[in-house]
């Protein structure tokens, strides 16, 4: 094992989990998640053996887009506490091995931001120019706008000049210039602050929106030359700063564009991006109990190598809608009908406003296994707080927010997470069979069969085979299309995971190419050991079962 690669390189095989500092913990009973109740449940977090933190926008904002709309990049939401208590959640993260990063959400601005409101004085601000905007009737962009419930134009026409400016996203959330350079130093100057306060790195918010020309002049796209430079350049910039940190990317465009996001073979560019297409193409695998959707997409990911620095980043769910935007209708509509088939459920048209053991319908094989997949594929996986004791939703929350209830930390009906009054609560709990009564951590800790007793042993068995997340993917041929073989490989190290996407036991066959004789498959979740013969090997599955089978060669005495 080289020691540069496994050290430096930490992001390969890290457990990602994201939180929303409000939905967290409340430490002071005012009904809002606090950084004072993050700081205390860090040692939960230690013991789920997750290695990076990501919180979710903790910045000044009037929050009509959940944080997403900023006012100040150079400070804490006072609902949240200061500046001082964030150096306490990163520090005590630290102390517990867990690295902590933060959203960098700088394709917009909240309208609020002083920057916007001196912008939008006259043309002649010194501020205009951080924006975006035209003096002439827009198109019809109706077609363009990321929330057709609330918009219908990426343009909004201001009253004082009589022109338009740009937001690709909520109309309160004008998108900042960064053709201007005064733009680009200071997105410079809030990364170097987050990262002087001990920040590890940054997932980024609408990579391609930041990147989009979308009504820049023609001397300002000369200014900006490659959009992509720009990338290289934070990337190159936190590099310097830290040494080690690290740009998550949000983008969800097809793999041959990603592919140009990750700085191509370079890998000089973003150095991990979500996997939003594997991702819908594994929910249309489930949806099928059939596993070819799901290699499609990994096959045709594959045909994009990384360089040596970049990662893919592996989900089942985050904070927005469950998009199944990149799949054709046809296809979306037999999700919808799998996993969401209710009006209430679905959200923009495109998305699934539902947590996993909802879709799922709470069968435990089912949820299980769609975690191991999340597990077992190449890639660092990512998970939404709460996932790890299968929380579902709260249907009567309007669009995203049904899926950012608060954290339910005990059995009690405000799940432990405020002692404030139910009225007060920053958003209100499931009440369904989803409850804190029937799910919460204290009710899990110490149940060896929980779902978070085994989230934990994925967790851990996930980072004792490096080969997972650093290795090299290839399916394995067998005839079953319900079932995944697929192996990974690094080094001298292999682990062969097996997968059954249907419902009923299913007897699978498959050869395994290149072992040498007298090699055996363990059991990572057991210590059972299965022989091979001549490669071949014959296992059965439960309905939804799944093993992870790691490769012994004869004469490797290793515990794992
Ligand atoms: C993507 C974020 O995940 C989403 O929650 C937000 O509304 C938009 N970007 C705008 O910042
Ligand atoms: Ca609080």
């Amino acid at each position: 094992m080289r020691i540069t690669d496994t050290s430096d390189r930490w992001w390969k095989n890290a457990v990602v989990y994201s939180i929303d500092v409000e939905t967290f913990a409340d430490s002071n009973n005012d009904g809002i998640g606090d950084l004072p109740g993050l700081a205390q449940r860090i040692h939960y977090l230690a013991e789920l053996g997750i290695t990076v933190l990501w919180l979710m926008p903790f910045y000044p904002s009037p929050d009509r887009d959940d944080g997403y709309d900023i006012t100040d990049f150079y400070n804490v939401d006072p609902r949240l506490g200061t500046l001082g208590d964030m150096v306490e959640v990163i520090r005590t993260a630290h102390d517990r091995g867990i690295r902590v990063i933060a959203d960098l959400v700088i394709n917009h601005t909240s309208d609020e931001h002083p920057w916007f409101k001196e912008a939008r004085k006259s043309v002649d601000n010194p501020y205009r120019d951080w924006y975006v905007w035209r003096d002439t009737t827009p198109p019809d962009t109706s077609d363009k706008v990321v929330f057709p419930d609330a918009e219908d134009s990426i343009w909004e026409k201001d009253q004082t000049t009589g022109q338009w400016y740009l937001h690709n996203f909520y109309k309160f959330q004008p998108d900042l210039n960064i053709a201007n350079p005064k733009v680009r130093d200071e997105i410079f100057k809030i990364v170097g602050f987050w990262t002087q306060m001990g920040i590890d790195g940054f997932r980024v918010d609408a990579v391609p929106f930041i990147l989009e020309t979308t009504g820049y002049t023609a001397a300002e796209k000369r200014q900006l030359g490659d959009p992509q430079d720009f990338l290289r350049e934070i990337t190159s910039f936190l590099g310097r700063r830290t040494g080690d940190g690290i740009l998550l990317g949000e983008v969800n465009i097809p793999y041959k564009q990603q592919h140009t996001y990750f700085g191509g073979d370079r890998g000089d560019g973003l150095t991990m991006q979500f996997d939003f297409i594997g991702m819908q193409s594994l929910y249309l695998s489930l949806a099928r109990h059939d596993a070819r959707p799901l290699v499609k997409a990994l096959t045709q990911r594959g045909s994009f190598p990384l360089g040596p620095e970049s990662q893919w980043a592996n989900f089942l769910r985050n904070h927005d809608e469950l998009t199944l935007d990149k799949l054709t209708d046809k296809q979306r509509e037999e999700v919808f009908a799998a996993f969401g088939p209710e009006p209430d459920m679905q959200v923009f048209g495109r998305g699934l406003k539902r947590r996993v053991p909802s879709m799922m319908e709470g069968d435990p094989r089912r949820i299980r296994m769609a975690y191991s997949l999340l597990f077992s594929l190449p890639g660092t996986p990512s998970l939404f707080y709460g996932e790890e004791i299968g929380m579902g939703e709260n249907l009567a929350e309007s669009g995203r927010m049904a899926v950012r209830t608060p954290m339910q930390w005990t059995s009690e009906p405000d799940g432990g997470f405020s002692d404030a009054p139910p009225d007060k609560l920053v958003a209100p709990l499931p009440t369904d069979g989803f409850s804190p009564e029937h799910v919460n951590v204290a009710d899990q800790r110490s149940d060896p069969d929980s779902m978070l007793s085994f989230i934990r042993r994925l967790i851990f068995r996930y980072r004792q085979h490096p080969e997972l997340g650093w290795g090299t993917f290839e399916v394995v041929d067998q005839p079953d299309h319900a079932v995944l073989v697929h192996s990974s490989r690094w080094e001298d190290h292999r682990v062969v995971a097996v997968h059954n996407f249907d419902a009923g036991g299913r007897r699978v066959e498959f050869t395994l190419t290149d072992v040498e004789p007298g090699t055996t498959l363990v059991d990572v979740f057991g210590d059972e050991r299965l022989s091979m013969d001549d490669g071949r090997i014959e296992l059965t599955l439960d309905g939804y079962g799944f093993r992870w089978l790691r490769v012994q060669q004869p004469g490797d005495h290793r515990l794992w």
